[in-house]
């Protein structure tokens, strides 16, 4: 493997894998691999996993399962991630081929584990024991995204919700420098991006190690770097979603229209058991907030069915939340007992067939409430920014501040770049999506 060193990496999960998986590729490269498009031209098969549901889990060991025989070709498997982290060393027991299991905790020491792999070593560990204080900063990010750069602010998190295996995937919480998140900001605003998304799975717990900013102030900051027209965040988190966050919204206008603040269940008690450590009127209170601002801020949320216990009642009180906040978008999810979690000693006492019917109700409900809001915006001007096209509908696909997704006709013969803003006039809308055409 001396020259000509090739890698395939697939990405499973939320946006921060994706982001770890440009820091992957970056250090790869800078250790003189290349990327190839398939797995039959790689000699290093590596997949960046997800566990946060039972079927993102399975995805990983279907794909192993798979390409099992590649390895009889001396190809070498690495996982990594969040099933990485969690499965350990019995991945070698269930995926003998498999060479290097790491967490994300791990990833500084990649260059140091691949020199291991290539000197012919098998069964290379990086786990995370949850005491590691180190991020995993490097200046070989390959950014793959034409048009939006990630930059993670905060790993791991110390909330311990019942049901979620994060806390146990992702190590400790622990917060960049503002200082190097400002720096790099500004390299990628060199580079020519235009917006930049910060990460965290509860972003806005974040705490600058030096004590220079606070949340908002680091939001206000990123936002005011020459060049940058749009400043997004994800995820946060209610129990630290302070005021202060809305009014640097309203204050800074590169900050985008737009708060995603999973709420997981209506009900208060729903929430007491989840440990979600908020009520239902606690975090309405925070959507009053949001929804005083000068700025249309939009929200949207994610939210769980079918938790342990969930009365037909309780399941009722998310319905009703959906009616009184008026989420642009909503992620729902059949609760799935997870490994070493607090709510795996709960019995999981609603069959599946009624999560399904739970999560059915819940989504077409939100579709209703959807359609009136997209509709709404029938006759505005809205800027979207391009982040592709669809050839057959001859239609480009970009998104507006809010988040919501935009498809605008374009009367010229080359379709605009991703990256690019454009100011269209809204002329139909969908529960999911508005069109229109450039003016
Ligand atoms: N840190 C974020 C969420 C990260 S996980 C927060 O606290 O809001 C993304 C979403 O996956 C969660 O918001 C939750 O809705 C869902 N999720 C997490 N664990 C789950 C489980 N065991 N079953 C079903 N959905 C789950
Ligand atoms: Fe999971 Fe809760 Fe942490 Fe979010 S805050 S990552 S749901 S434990
Ligand atoms: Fe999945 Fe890990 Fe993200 S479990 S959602 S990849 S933090």
């Amino acid at each position: 493997m001396a020259n000509a060193k090739t890698f395939y990496l697939e990405t499973f999960g939320c946006q921060m894998n994706a982001h770890d998986s440009e820091k992957v590729i970056g250090t790869l490269e800078q250790q003189g691999y290349t990327q190839v498009e398939a797995e039959l031209d790689a000699d290093l098969l590596l997949y960046n996993t997800c566990s946060i549901r039972d079927k993102a889990e399975q995805k990983v060991f279907n794909r192993l399962n798979d390409y099992k025989k590649l390895a009889r070709e001396g190809k070498r498997f690495a996982v990594l991630g969040c099933v990485a982290q969690q499965e350990g060393e019995k991945i070698f027991d269930r995926a003998p081929y498999v060479s290097l299991v790491a967490g994300s905790a791990s990833y500084r020491k990649l260059p140091e584990m691949l020199a291991r792999l290539e000197a012919g070593e098998t069964r290379i560990t990086g786990l995370d024991d949850r005491q590691t204080d180190e991020t995993f900063e490097t200046e070989f990010t390959a950014r793959k995204n034409p048009y939006r750069a990630y930059i993670t602010i905060i790993e791991g998190c110390d909330k311990f919700c019942a049901y979620c295996v994060v806390p146990y995937t992702r190590g400790k919480e622990r917060s960049r420098g503002s200082d190097s998140v400002l720096e790099e900001a500004r390299r990628i605003a060199d580079s020519g991006y235009t917006e930049i998304q910060l990460l965290g799975q509860n972003v806005n717990s974040y705490r600058d190690p030096q004590g220079a900013r606070s949340f908002a102030e680091l939001l206000a900051a990123v936002g005011q770097i020459p060049g940058i027209r749009r400043v997004r965040f994800t995820t946060s988190h209610p129990r630290d979603f302070t005021r202060d966050i809305v009014d640097v919204i309203d204050a800074v206008p590169t900050l985008c229209d737009h708060v995603h603040l999973p709420v997981q269940s209506g009900s208060s008690r729903v929430l007491r058991q989840m440990a979600r450590e908020y009520t239902r009127d606690w975090y309405l209170e925070r959507i009053a907030w949001i929804k005083s601002a000068k700025r249309p801020i939009s929200i949207s949320t994610d939210l769980i069915v079918g938790f342990p216990g969930e009365t037909p009642l309780e399941f009722e009180e998310t319905i009703t939340l959906l009616d009184a906040v008026q989420y642009d978008a909503v992620f729902g999810f059949k609760y799935s007992p997870r490994p070493n979690t607090p709510a795996l000693v709960m019995i999981d006492s609603i069959p599946d067939a009624e999560k399904a019917t739970r999560l059915q109700i819940l989504l077409d409900r939100q579709r209703e409430i959807q359609r009136a809001n997209y509709e709404k915006h029938i006759g505005e001007t809205v800027e979207v920014m391009v982040e592709g096209n669809n050839p057959v509908r001859e239609q480009v696909i970009g998104r507006s501040s809010q988040n919501k997704p935009v498809n605008f006709t374009w009367n010229h013969p080359i379709a605009p770049a991703p990256g690019t803003y454009h100011q269209v006039r809204i002329t139909r809308a969908f529960p999911n999506s508005l069109v229109g055409e450039a003016i």
